[in-house]
């Protein structure tokens, strides 16, 4: 095996590698030599070329606003009837057995610090419920309600996939039917040499890989043999999401009907942004078609421009929640629509260099939103920010989990009063008491009428569940 790869990484340009292999003990040249086998040699070399080697000069792109039909929220009647049909679209789409719900959790969470899966990561005020809990208890009541199979994928990476399916198996799925969830892993990229292009090693025997970002979920998805099985089943829509939100309703109906009613390929839900400084990427068209743009991409004058109404131009900040048509994706997997990927440079450890003090080498990754201008019509669907955003990203301060807690705790609050509870408020106006609504309990306000009696108090922490 390693002479045939020997001289497929000969033809590749890596020779360090290729030296490597012949210099090691045969047991820990098979090693390596199995690592290398399972990378994709022909893409690397492609990344090597346009991104490392002779990257191409970056023309500067034509930001321009997003054309973002904006439903002003809370809306004028007009609004509050799309969001209506919406909404009952959804749910025809959801009864008729035509979604399926995709849980992006392969990312390495490096900003929260956390030992484990981020899914794994304890969120609720209350109950401590994890956040893969939180999202497993939306899809279990999305069924319920809707009488359908809601398959729920959930993508791991090389590095997470063991723990996380441990994890599910151990908490029984959630009670959801074992064989209702799948779990698939994204692919690893080496990360190289920034002047020369060579694959770098971890470990004498092993590759320094890294996930290949989210936007590796469609070759992914192809490589399990998924958009198949879905094709076979006729569902056709595909809501993805990512694992640290717990205010994300899985399979919004809202979301889903207003992509169907846009007749759009992919559509990405967004929240309008706090200020002109968060760092949020955020809808815009770039060369002309519809786009997201990271914020490190937006230049300040544009972030901060504001509209003839004061509001910010660019002010639809990405969840990162997206609902995509299956033909889409599929085209997207098999190469037909090609999604492209970004350099970045950062500290890995490698056999030379274990402690490296500056970033001494090149990952590749893909972004799911890349996918936006390729397709033939994308929709931005605004939501309520305080009802569906409040991301885990960082360990303290902003986007942390005790703001998240606190968006739950005061999302919960509002539903509450909303069904003629009394929440008691403290002097900065936030409940008084730790709540929490477990999804299989209440999806909505809505949801708890008839569920609780409304001369309840709150008079300490409460948690609703079934
Ligand atoms: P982030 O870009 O916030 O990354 O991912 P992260 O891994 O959670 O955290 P940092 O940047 O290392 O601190 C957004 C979502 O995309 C998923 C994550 O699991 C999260 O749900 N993701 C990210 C993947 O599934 N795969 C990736 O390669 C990267």
């Amino acid at each position: 095996m390693s002479d045939q790869l020997i001289s497929e990484l000969e033809a590749a340009g890596q020779h360090r590698l290729a030296d490597s292999i012949r210099v090691l003990p045969q047991d820990q040249a098979d090693r390596l030599a199995l690592e290398v086998a399972s990378i994709d040699l022909a893409l690397v070399t492609r990344l090597v070329d346009e991104l490392v080697r002779t990257p191409a000069a970056q023309a500067t792109p034509d930001i321009g606003p997003a054309r973002v039909d904006r439903l002003p929220l809370p809306g004028g009647e007009a609004a509050a009837q799309h969001r209506r049909m919406a909404f009952e679209a959804g749910e025809q789409a959801l009864r008729d057995g035509r979604v399926a719900v995709v849980l992006l959790a392969g990312g390495q969470g490096t900003r929260l610090g956390f030992d484990h899966p981020k899914g794994m990561f304890p969120i609720g005020p209350v109950s401590n419920a994890t956040l893969f809990e939180v999202h497993a208890a939306g899809v279990g009541a999305t069924r319920r309600r809707y009488g359908c199979d809601l398959p729920f994928l959930l993508m791991t990476s090389r590095d997470n996939d063991d723990v996380t399916r441990d994890f599910l198996e151990q908490h029984l799925m959630f009670g959801l039917q074992p064989d209702s969830v799948t779990t698939f892993v994204q692919g690893m990229l080496p990360a190289v040499d920034p002047l020369t292009g060579d694959i770098l090693r971890a470990a004498p025997d092993r590759l320094a890989l890294s996930p290949d970002g989210h936007g590796g979920i469609f070759r992914a998805m192809e490589r399990a043999a998924i958009l198949g099985d879905l094709e076979e089943r006729r569902i056709d829509l595909l809501m993805t999401f990512q694992v640290d939100n717990p205010l994300m309703r899985p399979a919004d109906p809202e979301f889903i009907g207003a992509h169907l009613l846009a007749h759009a390929e992919m559509s990405t839900l967004v929240v309008a942004k706090r200020s002109a400084a968060e760092r949020m990427g955020v809808m815009a068209t770039v060369d002309g078609r519809p786009a997201l743009m990271e914020y490190s991409d937006l230049p300040d004058h544009l972030a901060a421009r504001t509209d003839d109404d004061g509001g910010l131009t660019y002010w639809a900040g990405s969840t990162g929640v997206h609902c995509l048509d299956r033909g889409f994706a599929t085209r997207l997997a098999t190469g037909q629509a090609a999604m492209p990927f970004h350099r970045a440079d950062k500290r890995v450890a490698t056999v030379d260099d274990p402690e490296p003090a500056a970033p001494n080498a090149v990952k590749f990754e893909a972004f799911m939103f890349d996918a936006l201008p390729l397709a033939s019509a994308t929709a931005a669907v605004e939501m309520a920010r305080d009802e569906r955003f409040a991301p885990v990203k960082n360990a303290e301060g902003a986007d942390s989990p005790a703001t998240c807690r606190e968006a739950m705790v005061a999302r919960a609050a509002r539903w509450l009063e909303q069904a003629e509870a009394t929440v008691p408020r403290d002097g900065d106006g936030a409940s008084a008491h730790a709540i929490e609504i477990d999804p299989r309990f209440a999806q909505d306000a809505a949801d708890l009428r008839g569920r609780i009696p409304s001369d309840l108090v709150v008079d300490g922490p409460l948690l609703l569940r079934d």
